[in-house]
């Protein structure tokens, strides 16, 4: 990825400690909440109309995502919390919101990684449609109130490893992919999935910039058995609220055990097709960026390690490198789909 070094990452992007601190209590007291909060639910024997009380974690209080439409909010009040084991959980500590929506990847906003949250406010999310198009039964444009509103939410505490090497761990609200798909009924051809995120001149300042190095749209693709994963999910929002322009609205991708830019943002259309599809970073660096783009520490990034990672946030003190994991840690669940592949070929 045309990126910086971790070396170069100016001490602005780094979160201070004394913020960082505050944030680890707030989250802290958020959790034994909690837990208050799920034996009251057992005990007074209070049913589904009550999840959203006990989602492991939510926005500090005031955050404003922007405008929302009224079908959408009245959606978030009712989010199932996430389970306390693996996979759909994981009991490390969580990335700050402040630090999830301000440290960022989405080029269309601009290179940097303040860019995307200083550069969005133009950006509108209705009205939105997403065309379903390719080898289904059921192909068309339908609004966003159509493609999201027959799911139930619920929240996924995910690890996010970018291939810069850098990760987080990130509440997501959404619903599993394999749910959508469904409801178009692919057809036995449809062997690939197409993505792509919307080009919108006008409110994104990265595609007008006359430095960009994209191919717009920004397209991401996945094999269909990838897709079907339950761990593969659309996400719709994030710390019991809606996304923020910057981490994708109104809805994307998340695919955990994969390198971050699998997980396209803003999606607009969604096409299967017999063939691999072409992708965004594919297309501009082969030799750097594959198709599969599984997390591997085994394979190496042709300019730096992917042995290791900082798990965001970092401070002036501590770096917070730790080992990166075979497939993100989500090995058990999907190793077996690249069973007999080499996977320093198809990295
Ligand atoms: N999607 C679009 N449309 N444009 C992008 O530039 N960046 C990708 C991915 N999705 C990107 C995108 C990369 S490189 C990463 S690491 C993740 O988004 C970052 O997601 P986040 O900013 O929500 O952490």
């Amino acid at each position: 990825m045309l990126i910086k070094k971790s070396s170069d990452i100016k001490s602005s992007e780094i979160t201070s400690e004394s913020a960082y601190i505050n944030r680890r209590k707030f989250l802290k007291n958020g959790s034994s909440l909690f837990l208050g909060g799920v034996t009251s639910t057992l005990g007074s024997g209070l049913a589904v109309g009550q999840y959203g009380d006990s989602l492991k974690a939510r926005a500090p209080e005031g955050i404003q995502v922007g405008a929302q439409a009224p079908w959408l909010v009245s959606k978030f009040k009712n989010i199932k919390p996430a389970p306390d084991r693996e996979p759909f959980f994981t009991d490390e500590e969580l990335t700050p919101y402040e630090d999830v929506t301000k440290y960022n990847n989405f080029y269309e906003f601009g290179m940097n990684k303040g860019d995307p949250s200083s550069n969005s406010n133009e950006f509108k999310v209705e009205p939105w449609s997403v065309e379903i198009s390719g080898e289904v039964s059921r192909p068309g444009r339908y609004n966003l109130e159509d493609i999201i509103e027959p799911h139930g939410l619920e929240e996924r505490i995910y690890r996010l490893r970018c291939v810069e090497a850098w990760s987080m761990v990130i509440p997501w609200v959404g619903f599993p992919l394999r749910d959508l798909i469904k409801r178009f009924e692919p057809t036995s051809k449809a062997k690939y999935v197409e993505f792509e995120t919307v080009v919108d001149p006008e409110a994104m300042p990265g595609i007008r910039s006359r430095f960009a190095i994209v191919r717009w749209p920004y397209r991401e693709g996945l094999r269909i058995d990838e897709a079907m994963h339950p761990l593969t999910f659309i996400a719709v929002g994030l710390y019991g609220q809606t996304l923020p322009a910057q981490n994708g609205a109104p809805m994307r991708l998340v695919v955990p055990w994969k390198y971050g830019f699998k997980s396209i943002k803003s999606i607009v259309k969604i096409n299967f097709r017999e063939s691999m599809p072409r992708t965004t970073w594919v297309d501009l660096q082969a030799q750097e960026y594959g198709f599969y783009a599984n997390v591997n520490p085994d394979v190496q990034h042709p300019r730096w390690r992917q042995d290791m990672e900082r798990r965001l946030p970092q401070t002036l003190f501590d770096r917070r490198v730790i080992p990166t994991r075979k497939f993100n840690g989500y090995g058990e669940e999907v190793a077996s789909l690249y069973s007999g592949m080499d996977l320093s070929r198809y990295y």
